[in-house]
């Protein structure tokens, strides 16, 4: 292939220079200009070497009534849970981007599928840049995959993927990882910004064009600080999340944005000995069993997806210095602040002198504001000593007049602690059954100082 230009464009205007700039000169705007391949030939034209580049083909204007619309044709994986966040499997053509911590099991996971997948007669590719092909063997003997036939092809360069992938035509190929791979046609470095945009992009288009379906792996660290994936979100069809602690056995696949399904729908696996295993009724995976009741503890009911789930939110307020420390693991850091302003305000519990950490059990990230009710109930309580009554159970969001809002689905939640025994609830009022639940004594509140008071007098 005959080397092409390079071109620098502009990730918010399009723009082009032939040289690097601080400034993008179409739109002004700062740091925004990254390496590209400039198409040569007949039909060059603004788009091309951005991810616009196959939109930008002449195609017919045709009403939308006159388009045919075909159903999407879905390949269960073989894998139950990674079936429910792909939203029922995997789409002919379509691209999916695996982001997470090393060591989380990105690897472990995409193996076994396409292991599933090669058993049920669909030819499988995976491309490996960061372990050699006795690694992956190793790996696939460690899982009980004996005599796999999953294609294996130790490769990190962008034109000879493309290559075997267009004349193998596999069911899907993962790319393990799309940091690895670069592209002869840029000088950036592997793993930069520029080379992992555009490989992604010619593999996206390759995947299109093609109807084999991709799977891009790309690292994260816990605070999403690596731009590499981040920038791929948008040009992917699905986009699924690895989250859990590395420590613990449970992982978390979560879909925060599907073209082809709903997203926050969660998928659970345990990390065993022989690899991930799906846990099909994880509701009480991330509740620590505490023998006795302790301060600083509230389990609430988070709905993730489809799936209610109950997760143990602890606080430790502590002594602090003169700036006193605000942490938090799994929730939203500004949203404790505004809590803690909240509970000071509305409720009179002050931790202006304090250290306020919090933490969801489990290594869960929990983004609903139905934690706010639990994550104020567990800083009371450790604030205080005392712990919450057991089987006890709290959700609901709160505002900045302290009042307690309603969170989606109240019933649902209500049920399932109810089913894992839970005794007593702090709920929004409108959240409240109209209906008695058998076993569950419910509180209805409309404040959060109600919801002081009715804790208060559990005594
Ligand atoms: P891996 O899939 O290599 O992570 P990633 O690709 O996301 O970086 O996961 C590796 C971790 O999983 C490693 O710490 C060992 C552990 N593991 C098991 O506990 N059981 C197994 O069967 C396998 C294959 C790995
Ligand atoms: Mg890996």
């Amino acid at each position: 292939m005959a080397k092409d230009k390079t071109l620098f464009t502009c990730t918010e205007c399009g723009g082009t220079s032939p040289r690097w700039l601080g400034k993008c000169p179409s739109c002004g705007a700062w740091n925004t200009l990254i390496e590209s391949v400039a198409e040569a030939g007949p039909g060059k034209n603004r788009y091309s070497g951005t991810q616009f580049a196959g939109l930008a083909q002449a195609q017919a204007v045709m009403p939308l009534a006159a388009i045919e619309a075909t159903d999407i044709a879905r390949t269960p994986s073989g894998i139950d849970e990674l079936d429910r966040v792909l939203g029922g499997g995997i789409v002919e053509g379509g691209v999916v981007l695996i982001g997470g911590d090393p060591g989380i099991g990105k690897s472990t996971l995409l193996l076994q599928a396409l292991d599933a997948l090669q058993r049920a007669g669909l030819p499988t590719l995976y491309v490996t840049g960061e372990e050699s092909g006795a690694q992956v063997a190793l790996r696939s003997r460690r899982l009980g995959l004996d005599h796999s036939q999953v294609n294996v092809l130790a490769e990190i360069q962008l034109e000879k993927i493309l290559a075997t992938i267009e004349s193998m035509q596999p069911a899907v190929a993962v790319i393990d990882s799309i940091q690895t791979v670069y592209s002869d046609q840029l000088t950036s470095a592997p793993g930069s910004v520029a080379q992992v945009r555009e490989c992604a992009a010619h593999l996206t288009r390759c995947a299109k064009a093609s109807g084999v379906a991709i799977v891009l792996v790309g690292h994260v660290t816990k605070e999403g600080a690596l731009a590499g994936p981040r920038v791929l979100e948008h040009m992917v069809d699905t986009v699924l999340y690895f989250e859990g602690d590395t420590h613990s056995q449970f992982r978390l696949v979560r879909a925060i944005k599907n073209r082809f399904g709903a997203v926050n729908e969660i998928g659970v696996f345990a990390m065993t000995e022989k690899g991930l295993k799906g846990v099909s009724n994880p509701s009480a995976i991330f509740l620590s069993q505490h023998s006795e009741p302790v301060p600083g503890s509230c389990v609430m009911v988070t709905l993730e997806g489809t799936r209610p789930l109950l997760v143990e939110i602890q606080a430790l307020v502590d002594s602090g210095g003169p700036s006193p420390r605000r942490l938090s693991v799994g929730l939203d850091k500004d949203r404790l602040a505004m809590l803690l302003a909240v509970l000071h305000r509305h409720a009179g519990v002050a931790c202006m002198d304090q250290d306020v950490f919090v933490n969801a059990v489990g290594g869960v990230r929990i983004s609903e504001p139905a934690a706010d009710l639990a994550v104020m109930l567990a800083i009371t309580s450790s604030l205080r000593g005392k712990a919450l009554p057991q089987g006890f159970i709290a959700f609901g969001e709160v505002g900045l007049a302290g009042e307690v809002r309603p969170a989606p689905r109240g019933q649902e939640r209500l049920r399932e602690a109810a089913k894992l025994g839970f005794s007593i609830a702090v709920v929004p009022k409108a959240n409240a059954p109209k209906k008695p639940i058998e076993g569950l004594t419910i509180h209805a509140v409309e404040r959060v100082e109600e919801a002081m008071n009715v804790v208060r007098a559990m005594g």
